[in-house]
Parts: structure tokens; C-alpha cells; sequence
């Protein structure tokens, strides 16, 4: 049997406007790249999913590549989706990307049209679907001509293959360029993601005002940077954390002195804001307008509710934030 959602599902959630579509996001929207893949617990996997729609998480990210093994991801998400979220499709929005190594030989990465059409062909496949709300290109490829990389994404949109298009990981000039080319195509490009952290600012230099410039939204992913600004590596790496883990995309030399001191200072700012680190973390996020959602991983349930908990408490004070900037700097 279907599951049936928690009627009062969209009493907590805010939902954001991406640039000047038509499309929302929930301030906070969870992405499946690690802890959703054939490595994982299916049925952890799948608790995390409900709970967070339960909670009004409107949005799910993916991409070709989520596992380990690559597609897995997609693949777990295409059964609970399918299995027990069916009824619900028209109230989410799901993403995919193309971009990384996703096959061998030349045609499975970067960004050429063959590559692009044919993973996204894939990953609708794997999801059991007939479109995907958002398709991105995953990062910048050098190699390939950028009108043959972005007219193969306005392809997929006149295919019916995805709803809107999205850029991830392009730098600056990059995304200057690709704009009018886009818009000139009549494409759907509304959003770019980007990573963005308390401990990684770059998109404050420049790219943010670029982005609310030409009224494109603004998606941002490793927010916690991977797990370090919560307390969880403050004595130590617990087994099972994502930087003990062979495949976690957080490595162990990340985990530096440094970083950890600038978590225990930025502590104390949590706690007389009655937030925990990640709460504090995900809330100065969102003191961006122009950032439509954090895109937020987690391993548990709980880790899940804790990050809720920063909708709670979005307001800073000048002197926070200045407080804020300087154990940062
Ligand atoms: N476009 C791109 O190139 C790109 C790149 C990276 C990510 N993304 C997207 O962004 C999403 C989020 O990235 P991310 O997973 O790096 O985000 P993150 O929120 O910075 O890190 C998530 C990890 O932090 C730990 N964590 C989360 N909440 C916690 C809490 N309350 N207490 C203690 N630990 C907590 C968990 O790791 P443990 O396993 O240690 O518990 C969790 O898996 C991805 O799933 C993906 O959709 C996109």
C-alpha cells in the first residue's frame, strides 16, 4: 500500500521563490549523494525520504552519478518514489544532473550534447520517470564548445525530458556568458548550484549578485561543508561519519585543528540562540533572500529534524553576524 503523507505537511515550510519562475522551493530541500546508494540501508534510506515530505520537503536533488555504485541513488529513490510516493509526484520537485564520469569510453562525462541527452535518458530510466523537474549540467566542461552544451540542455526541455535547466559549479565568467545565451534559446534556466558555507564564501564575491542580477535563483549545497560544522568531529571521527567512511567525500585531513576551533567559538553563538551548530549554520544561509534553498544530506532522521530546527530562528543581529565573520576569518 502507498504511503499517505502527513496531512498538515505544508504548515512549516516556507517556500521560496527561484528568481522570477514561477517555481518554489522549500527553504530547506535534501540531497542524495551519499547515504542513499546500493551501500546503504534501503530502509533508512526510505524513512529519510517520508519524514522529510512529511515535513513539507518539497525538493529531492540527485545526479547520474549518486552512489556508490554510480545510478544507485537514482535508483533507490525511483523505487521509494514509485512504491510509496506516487499519489504525491505533481507536489515535488525532483532534480537530476550530468557532468561527472558516469560510463566509460569518451561519451559518458563532461558536457557534450551525446553525453548529455543520453544520461539524462538514463536517469529517467532509472527513477521511473517520464521527466525530472530540473535538469543540470554538473560542472564546467573546458573542452566542449558551451552553446553545444547548453542547446543540449534546451533540447531535453523541448523533448519534455525535464521542466526546467540548471547550471552547478560554473565559475563566474562562465555563467555571465551562458545567461543570454539561454535566454535567447527560450530556455528554462532558472537556478545555478553552488556550494556555500560558513566555511566557503567564494559565492559572495561575486556570483550571487550576478545571479539576482539577471533574477536566476540560487541553490546551495554542502552547507554543514560535509558534516564539520555540527559537533560531531569535535572529539574525534566517529565511525560510521561520513570522513570515516572509504567512500564519504569528506576526507579525514579536512578534518583540521582550525576548522575545529572556529566550530567550538562558533558554538557559543549557537547556544545563546538556543541553536545547535547546524541550525546556526543553515539559518545564516538563509539570511540571503536571493537564495531560494539549502540543499542539505544527512544519514538519519534525526540529523534531518535537527536541520528543521534552524526555520525557527532566521534573524541576525549586525553584531552576530559581525561576531560571526570574524571567528571566520
Ligand atoms: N552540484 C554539486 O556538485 C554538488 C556537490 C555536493 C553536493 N551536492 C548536493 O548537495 C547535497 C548536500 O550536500 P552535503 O551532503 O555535502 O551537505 P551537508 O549538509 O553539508 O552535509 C551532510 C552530512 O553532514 C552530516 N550531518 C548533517 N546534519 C547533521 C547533524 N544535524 N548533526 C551531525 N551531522 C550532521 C551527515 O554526515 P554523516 O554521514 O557524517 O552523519 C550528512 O550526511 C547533496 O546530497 C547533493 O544533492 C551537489
Amino acid at each position: 500500500m502507498e504511503y499517505t503523507a502527513n496531512t498538515s505537511r505544508y504548515e512549516n515550510m516556507t517556500y521560496r521563490r527561484i528568481g522570477d519562475s514561477g517555481l518554489f522551493l522549500p527553504e530547506i530541500s535534501l540531497g542524495l549523494w551519499h547515504n542513499f546508494g546500493g551501500v546503504d540501508i534501503y530502509e533508512n534510506a526510505k524513512k529519510m525520504i517520508l519524514y522529510s515530505f512529511d515535513q513539507g520537503i518539497t525538493h529531492f536533488d540527485l545526479a547520474n552519478n549518486y552512489g556508490p555504485p554510480p545510478g544507485s541513488a537514482e535508483e533507490n529513490f525511483g523505487r521509494i518514489l514509485n512504491r510509496e510516493l506516487k499519489q504525491y509526484r505533481d507536489e515535488m520537485v525532483i532534480s537530476t544532473k550530468a557532468g561527472y564520469r558516469m560510463w566509460p569510453g569518451p561519451y559518458g562525462n563532461w558536457g557534450s550534447r551525446k553525453y548529455l541527452i543520453s544520461s539524462l535518458d538514463q536517469s529517467l530510466q532509472r527513477m521511473g520517470l517520464d521527466y525530472v523537474d530540473i535538469f543540470y549540467h554538473h560542472r564546467l566542461d573546458s573542452r566542449t564548445k558551451l552553446e553545444e552544451t547548453l542547446c543540449a540542455l534546451d533540447s531535453v526541455v523541448k523533448q519534455g525530458k525535464a521542466l526546467y535547466i540548471g547550471i552547478s559549479r560554473y565559475d563566474e565568467e562562465t555563467t555571465e556568458k551562458a545567461i543570454p545565451i539561454l535566454n535567447d534559446l527560450g530556455t528554462p534556466f532558472i537556478i545555478e548550484q553552488q556550494r556555500y558555507s560558513m566555511f566557503d564564501r567564494w559565492l559572495e564575491n561575486k556570483l550571487l549578485q550576478i545571479l539576482e542580477e539577471h533574477k536566476k535563483g540560487c541553490i546551495v549545497f554542502s552547507p554543514l561543508a560535509q558534516g564539520l560544522l555540527t559537533e560531531k568531529y569535535l572529539r574525534g571521527i566517529p565511525e560510521n561519519s561520513r570522513a570515516a567512511k572509504s567512500h564519504g567525500h569528506l576526507r579525514e585531513e579536512q578534518v583540521t585543528r582550525e576548522k575545529l576551533d572556529q566550530v567550538t567559538k562558533l558554538k557559543e553563538i549557537a547556544n545563546r540562540r538556543n541553536q545547535s551548530i547546524s541550525q546556526l549554520a543553515i539559518s545564516w544561509i538563509l539570511r540571503h533572500k536571493s537564495i531560494a534553498s539549502v540543499l542539505i544530506g544527512a544519514s538519519n532522521v534525526d540529523q534531518i529534524k535537527e536541520n528543521l530546527g534552524s526555520l525557527n530562528n532566521k534573524e541576525f543581529s549586525t553584531e552576530e553576524l559581525k561576531e560571526i565573520n570574524q571567528i571566520l576569518m
